[in-house]
C-alpha cells in the first residue's frame, strides 16, 4: 500500500494543473483495500477513486481520500468455442491491456486503442471510439461495496450501459470501488472498420487483421487528438447531445451539412465538435485554455491554465452553442 498526504495531483490527472489531495492511497489487493476502508483516518471524509485521471478536472484542492488501484493483473479465466474470458485488475492501463489482447489474437476491443486511463474506468463510462463501445464485451464487474466491505458481480445488464454511462455513475456513484472487469473476447476476428477512412488506411497497410486495426486507430488519434502527456486534455470535453427530430430537421435547412445520427428512441444524436466548430470555437483560445485545433471537443490546458480557466472557456462554449442552435451541451468530463 502507497499512502501519501498532501499530495500534488499535477501528475495524476491529464489536465495537469495543480491541485492537492488530503490522501491519496493506492492499493494492491482487496484486503489491502478493506484494510483502509476501515482505518480511522478515513472515516466520514469524502473518497473517490481515481484511474488515471483522464476524464477528471479537479477544481478545487480534494480534502478527503482518493483511492487508486495497483490490481494490474491480466489472467484467462475460460476458452469457449470463439471466445475466451479474461479478467483483468482495475489498475491495468487501459492500452496494455488492448495491446495485450491484439498480441493474443482476441478481438473486441482493438477499435478502442490509444484511449488513455485504467480498466477500471471502462464501465464506469462505457468507453467509446471508432464504432465500438466496451460495453459489447463486459462479461462482469466485480466492485467492492464501500459501506459493506463486500465485493458485488455485476452482470452486463446490471450495469446498465448507455452512451458514455452506466449505473455506476448514478444510483452506485461513490458506493463502489471497480476492482475487476471480465471481458469477453472474441478469437475469430470481427473486424469493424466503417468508421471514416478506416478501411482505406487498414488496406495500405495490407489487410484486416487486428495488429492493422489497432495501428489505423493509433493513427488517427495521434492525428485528432493531443497527447495528455504532452499538452494537457481530457480527451472529449463534451458529450454529443441528443435533440428531438423536429429540432434536427429545422437546423437542417439552416446548416444542411450538420451531421446528425438516428437513434433507436426516435431522438437525433448531434456533433457537439461540428456546433463548437460553427461557433467559431475550433482553435480558440480564453485565457490559458484553448479548443485544441484538430477537434474541436477538446479543451486543452494551454500552459498555465487553472480549472477555473477552462471552466470559463466551457461556459462560454455552452452558451454560444446554446445561442446559434439551441441545443445544450453537457461536459462529459467530471468536476471534481
Ligand atoms: N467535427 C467537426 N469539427 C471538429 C471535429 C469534428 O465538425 O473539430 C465533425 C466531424 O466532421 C464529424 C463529427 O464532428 O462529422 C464527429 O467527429 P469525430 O468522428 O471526430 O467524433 P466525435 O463525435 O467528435 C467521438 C467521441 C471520441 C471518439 C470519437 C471517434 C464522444 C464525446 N467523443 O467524438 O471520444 O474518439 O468519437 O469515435 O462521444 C472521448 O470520449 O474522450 C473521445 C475522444
Amino acid at each position: 500500500m502507497l499512502k501519501l498526504e498532501n499530495c500534488s495531483l499535477k501528475d495524476k490527472h491529464t489536465f495537469h494543473m495543480e491541485a492537492k489531495a488530503r490522501y491519496w492511497v493506492e492499493f494492491e489487493s482487496i484486503d489491502d483495500l478493506c484494510d483502509i476502508l476501515r482505518h480511522q483516518t478515513f472515516k466520514g471524509i469524502p473518497m473517490l477513486s481515481v484511474g488515471g485521471g483522464s476524464n477528471l478536472l479537479f477544481t478545487a484542492d480534494f480534502p478527503g481520500l482518493l483511492l487508486h488501484s495497483r490490481l494490474r493483473t491480466i489472467e484467462l479465466i475460460r476458452e469457449e468455442a470463439q471466445s475466451v474470458l479474461v479478467r483483468v485488475g482495475s489498475g491495468v492501463v487501459w492500452d496494455d491491456f488492448v495491446a495485450y489482447a491484439v498480441d493474443k489474437g482476441w478481438s473486441g476491443v482493438e477499435n478502442l486503442s490509444g484511449i488513455p486511463g485504467e480498466v477500471g474506468a471502462s464501465p464506469v463510462q462505457n468507453i467509446g471510439a471508432y464504432g465500438a463501445e466496451v460495453k459489447d464485451t463486459i462479461a462482469l464487474v466485480e466492485a467492492l461495496n464501500l459501506e459493506t466491505l463486500q465485493m458485488q458481480r455485476f452482470s452486463n445488464a446490471d450495469c446498465q450501459f448507455g452512451y458514455r454511462d452506466s449505473i455506476f455513475k448514478h444510483i452506485l456513484k461513490n458506493h463502489f470501488v471497480v476492482c475487476y472487469v471480465t471481458y469477453r473476447l472474441s478469437t475469430i476476428l470481427n473486424a469493424n472498420i466503417r468508421y471514416g477512412d478506416m478501411d482505406r488506411r487498414i488496406r495500405e497497410k495490407g489487410g484486416i487483421t487486428l495488429q492493422n486495426i489497432r495501428d489505423a486507430v493509433l493513427e488517427i488519434r495521434s492525428e485528432k487528438l493531443p497527447d495528455p502527456s504532452v499538452t494537457g486534455n481530457a480527451g472529449s470535453f463534451f458529450m454529443n447531445p441528443e435533440i428531438q427530430a423536429e429540432q434536427y430537421q429545422r437546423l437542417k435547412k439552416s446548416w444542411p451539412e450538420m451531421p446528425g445520427w438516428a437513434l433507436a428512441n426516435g431522438r437525433i444524436k448531434v456533433s457537439a465538435a461540428w456546433c463548437i466548430d460553427q461557433a467559431g470555437w475550433k482553435g480558440r483560445s480564453l485565457g490559458n485554455a484553448a479548443v485544441h485545433d484538430r477537434q474541436a471537443l477538446v479543451l486543452v490546458n494551454s500552459g498555465n491554465a487553472t480549472a477555473a480557466d477552462i471552466m470559463a472557456l466551457s461556459d462560454r462554449i455552452i452558451h454560444d452553442v446554446k445561442a446559434k442552435f439551441d441545443i445544450n451541451l453537457h461536459p462529459e468530463v467530471l468536476f471534481v
